[in-house]
């Protein structure tokens, strides 16, 4: 049973445990993570080992500061010092060549490091007080949905670490956007919180998408730069499902108001007889909804499906919030199957959807 301590009363002894190379859990403003010390192979060997992930798929490594990636790093690109003076603390990683201090057991074999500074004053503090650079993933169990409580890291990884430092629910709910700088020009390897164009203002000047992102990282002959985008990832247990529209498809959601309230209308509905058929068939039945559409869906009192609202499509931060909470939350319930409605990919919606389409396995269904 680990010692779970909530606030900065625990950073001390977690420092300490880090710096005997032990394993402590850590809050970010992201997803909580799974740290251990970065320049120790041994500790990034137990990282693996506790989450049960491929030990090619190199982790993050968090600094309190910036002055703290000059020894990790044989180059420091302008670029990177800019995206770090706007955005860090924050949820940003940036990949750049390592230094030799870095050992590959925590890079997964590469001659590139990930480095961020997260935003949350307990984990800042316990850096600072460690004296080290933490390796973090995310501290779930290798392929499912990301911890944003400490309760969810106990149901993970009990038993498996020294420690958990509380800090309560995080704020934004799906991690860090990952840009790589090792490159002609810089890629977006993951999309967060911060977005692409967030990044392009910047640095002045285009930021490429990985293809991978795209594609989901599993169709043929794409080859993902961020390894850990090729596994099947944030996965609930029930086989889930996205439902959009041709509407809205085909028009990157700019569309009127009447065309909204149509394409409402076949999305609720179409989930509406695919939950149907599947309690006929004795399923147990999740969906996933905004609050804009909670109303529309069949309020026939025999129907038992689970309707969970993660928040407003208007606001896509409200929704990145809520979402691996409620995959943990219908895995739980033992349901068998969910449906979502796929949202913009706008903005910030680029990172929710990014997730939902992973936890769908890239499953999408188009209504009429
Ligand atoms: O928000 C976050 O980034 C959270 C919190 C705990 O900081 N961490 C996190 O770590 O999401 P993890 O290990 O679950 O995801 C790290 C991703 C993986 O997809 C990995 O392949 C990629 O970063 N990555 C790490 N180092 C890389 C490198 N040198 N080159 C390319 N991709 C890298
Ligand atoms: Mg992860």
């Amino acid at each position: 049973m680990e010692t779970i301590v909530k606030g900065m009363e625990g950073v001390s002894q977690a420092a300490e445990i880090i710096r005997n190379g032990g394993l402590v859990a850590f809050p970010t403003e992201t997803v909580y993570g799974l740290g251990g010390n970065a320049l120790d192979p041994e500790a990034s060997r137990k990282i693996y080992a506790a989450k049960g992930r491929p030990s090619d798929n190199p982790l993050i490594v968090h600094v309190s500061c910036i002055d703290e990636v000059e020894p990790l790093v044989s180059d420091f690109p302008e670029d990177a010092r800019r995206l770090m003076e706007s955005f860090w603390p924050g949820p940003l990683t940036i990949i750049m060549p390592k230094a030799e201090a870095v050992p590959y057991e925590t890079t997964g074999g590469l001659e590139t490091v990930a480095i961020r500074c997260p935003e949350n004053k307990v984990t800042l503090e316990f850096i600072r007080e460690a004296g080290l650079p933490i390796a973090g993933p995310s501290a779930n169990t290798s392929g499912k949905p990301s911890p944003t409580e400490a309760e969810h890291v106990l149901h993970d990884l009990n038993g498996k670490i020294e420690m958990i430092l509380d800090d309560g629910p995080v704020g934004i709910g799906v991690e860090s956007t990952i840009v790589d700088l090792t490159g002609e020009v810089p890629t977006l390897l993951r999309p967060g919180a911060i977005t692409v164009e967030d990044l392009s203002e910047t640095l002045g000047k285009k930021v490429e998408i990985d293809p991978a992102i795209i594609a989901g990282g599993v169709s043929e002959g794409i080859h993902p730069k961020a390894p850990g985008m090729k596994y099947r990832h944030y996965a609930p247990n029930a086989k889930m499902t996205l439902v959009t529209t041709k509407l809205l498809k085909d028009r990157d959601y700019v569309v009127t108001e009447d065309e909204r309230a149509e394409a409402d209308r076949q999305v609720t509905g179409c989930i509406d007889e695919l939950v149907r058929r599947d309690e006929a068939e004795g399923l147990r039945v999740g969906i996933i909804c905004c609050a804009e559409t909670r109303d529309l869906y069949n309020s026939e009192s025999d129907r038992k499906a689970d309707i969970k609202v993660i928040g407003h499509r208007s606001e896509p931060l409200s929704m990145t919030h809520e979402l691996f909470r409620v995959l943990r939350e219908f895995d739980e319930d033992r349901i068998d199957r969910i449906y979502a409605e796929s949202y913009s990919d706008r903005g910030v919606g680029f990172a929710l959807m990014n997730r939902m389409r992973k936890a769908a396995g890239m499953t999408e269904i188009i209504a009429e």
